[in-house]
């Protein structure tokens, strides 16, 4: 297909681009050169931990040695040093003994050398060299968390590993392993900082769990979440290999399904545990355009495949899913959805017919609660049940309501007001009228279909068709979140009166669950804010489990994130959302909230109760079938083509007016 005129874009050949610079003086410039002048350098380091200091001069605050310097400030930051370490660096041969004078001027060297060091031996293990070599030692314990020093030489050394895990260990958002015994612990690395002293790297890490050390390997095993003996500052620090994180993430026996490739391995997958994630709700947030929704189809897909007798219910506010999901799910819109207006209770009813605020309200909600359940008495069946209130939903006619509220308004003294009867009637009138209200106000949904409404909304059964996507997109917008809490309400109430019965949980998703559970400041006092906050806390007593998308958590309402077990973050770009996850999110997990900012697309960081361990997971690539129809359009494609607008506008005028 033709791009019109658009062309790509070389910044070096535009005009007035300025020819690259051979030779830059900058920080990274140098550092790269130094990197090269490292290159020769012996890469092993057999005896473990190595002190290296290697001063930064161009981060150093001026010293007696910086004159000597001077001269050579430009060149490679190795050769720049005064002259003791720099002799050091070259004076490392291969496979050396550890420099005893080295540890002499450095106590965290030396704390590492008075270990014994098991890996000297020659290993079995299939692991490279890097990952049976210590990187570090440990300072210092306190709390959950302690401070490490990492060997920056031995940082350089595993970078190149060709293990992705090794490659990066000890860097923020890292694995790492701490020998304890004969076990290991394993903590992520939360943040970096240099030893101005010492030149190596201080890390603080959190824990995350321990595991026992396979003796013919040297790896971890049968690893579990928690730590019960920690180390001791001295200990020494290892990177975490693709082979132990294989033994991390393993699953544990319990049902899960798995998602996408834990990071930054090539091959670990990464599985949510199914019934602790919904167990205690879960929250999918991210920016726009990281995958969000893509996620949660792919999410959901796996669920529905391991549950095809679930029973899921998916709001879906801007009709992304239907595509996704319609050899799995049955789709309802505005025009299938048929949702008496009935089934509402009273408040919803208020939400829907009163245009008053203030004192006026008051009064028409008043003759409302009484002509409603008027109405709701003549129809046959309250007459079979007894006793019933404004809320019960039994079915009414709308004409009945109707004649109530005029028969009330005939019993006025000549005095009072009419005008909050005329008010509630001609709402009434126009909801009755209006076709973009149909769905739900149409005087064909009088039949008592709750049982059949229910049946198909929750999916029982699910015939092989476990979730129902409910698109609002064709709701008009004054209704919309009337409709979603009659919904949501709906699967709370089937749930409190259904506790008698063995009835299977409901899994009840919200997009854009902002704008339904909004923050205090943006609190429209709407009920279906009530409703959902009250399934957050309520919620699993009933078995019900809510799944919450949203791209503005910090919108979402106070308590309602910390209500969900299991938070899957994608990037958020936004400080305060940020800040919101972290106070949601456990302690353990802040190296990895660390890295939420800098997330590529698709990728995300899961922890709670879904996942043993708090872990970074790239999302497999989802077939395009199953995929929501969020895709952007592109401009460029678009406007390139041209051909039939006339009756595009036509149809679409014709639309527009007919209101379907
Ligand atoms: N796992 C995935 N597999 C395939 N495509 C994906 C995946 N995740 C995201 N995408 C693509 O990225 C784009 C944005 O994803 P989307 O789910 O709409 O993001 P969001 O809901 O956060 O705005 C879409 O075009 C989608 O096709
Ligand atoms: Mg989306």
């Amino acid at each position: 297909m033709s791009k019109g005129n658009f062309r790509t874009f070389d910044p070096a050949k535009e005009d007035g681009a300025e020819p690259p610079q051979p030779r830059g003086n900058s920080l990274r410039d140098r550092i790269r050169r130094s990197e090269q002048a490292q290159q020769p350098a012996p890469a092993t380091s057999r005896s473990g931990y190595v002190h290296q200091p290697q001063a930064q001069p161009e981060l150093e605050p001026p010293s007696a040695s910086a004159q000597q310097e001077a001269p050579q400030e430009a060149a490679a930051p190795q050769q720049d040093h005064s002259p003791a370490p720099a002799q050091e660096q070259t004076e490392r041969p291969a496979p050396q003994p550890s420099p005893r004078e080295e540890a002499a001027n450095a106590p965290v060297a030396a704390q590492a050398e008075k270990q014994p060091n098991p890996e000297d031996s020659p290993q079995q293990a299939s692991d490279g060299d890097n990952a049976i070599q210590p990187i570090g030692v440990v300072l210092e314990i306190a709390g959950s968390g302690s401070q490490v020093a990492i060997d920056l030489q031995r940082l350089t050394e595993c970078a190149d590993d060709k293990d992705p895990s090794v490659a990066m260990a000890g860097q923020v958002g890292s694995q790492i392993k701490i020998r304890v015994g004969n076990s290991w612990l394993l903590a992520s690395v939360r943040n970096q900082k240099r030893d101005r002293k010492a030149g190596s790297i201080l890390a603080n890490i959190d824990f995350l769990g321990e595991g026992v050390e396979e003796k013919l390997t040297g790896r971890l095993h049968g690893f579990r979440r928690g730590v019960t003996r920690y180390p001791v500052p001295g200990a020494l620090v290892y990177p975490a290999s693709t082979a132990d994180l294989k033994q991390v993430y393993a699953s544990d026996g319990r049902s899960a399904v798995t998602i996408g490739k834990v990071y930054p391995t090539k091959d670990i997958r990464a599985g949510i545990y199914v019934d602790a994630m919904l167990g205690k709700h879960f929250a999918l947030l991210g920016s726009t355009g990281t995958g969000k929704s893509t996620s949660a189809a792919l999410i959901l897909h796996r669920i529905c495949e391991a549950a095809p007798e679930g029973h899921i219910v998916m709001i879906d506010p801007h009709g992304e899913y239907a595509s996704a999901f319609r050899q799995t799910g049955v789709i309802l819109d505005v025009s299938n959805l048929q949702m008496p207006y009935w089934i509402m209770n009273f408040e919803e009813h208020c939400e829907v017919l009163l245009t008053s605020n203030g004192n006026d309200r008051q009064i028409d909600a008043d003759i409302l609660a009484r002509c409603l359940l008027k109405a709701r008495q003549k129809s046959r069946l309250a007459e079979q049940m007894g006793k019933i209130t404004v809320d019960s939903p039994i079915p009414y006619l709308l004409s009945d309501l109707s004649n109530a509220i005029q028969d009330a308004m005939g019993k006025l003294d000549k005095a009072t007001n009419s005008a909050p009867y005329m008010r509630i009637k001609n709402k009434l009138e126009e909801l009755k009228t209006d076709p973009r209200y149909q769905f739900m106000f149409s005087g064909m949904l009088v039949a008592d279909t709750m049982a059949d409404f229910i049946s198909k909304i929750f999916r029982m059964p699910a015939g092989g068709k476990p979730i129902s996507i409910i698109d609002v997109s064709g709701v008009p917008s004054d209704i919309t979140s009337t409709v979603v809490a009659v919904l949501s309400r709906l699967v709370f109430d089937f749930a409190i009166w259904g506790r008698e019965e063995k009835t299977t949980p409901i899994l009840l998703v919200c997009e854009e669950a902002h704008r339904y559970v909004p923050s205090e400041k943006n609190a429209d006092g709407n009920s279906v804010g009530t409703i959902l906050s009250r399934i957050a806390k309520e919620g699993r007593k009933y078995g019900i489990s809510l799944g919450l998308i949203t791209q503005r958590p910090s919108d979402l309402a106070e308590g309602v994130l910390s209500q969900c077990g299991t938070i899957i973050s994608m990037r958020l770009n936004n400080d305060r959302d940020q800040d919101f996850v972290r106070a949601a999110m456990p302690e353990g997990a802040r190296g990895f909230l660390d890295a939420i900012p800098a997330l590529r697309n698709r990728e995300c960081i899961i922890c709670g109760e879904g996942v043993a361990i708090p872990i970074r997971v790239s999302f497999d690539n989802l077939e395009e079938v199953k995929r929501p129809a969020s895709e952007d359009p592109s401009f460029v494609e678009m406007w390139s083509q041209s051909g039939g607008e006339e009756d595009i506008v036509q149809r679409t005028v014709q639309r527009w007016r007919s209101q379907g």
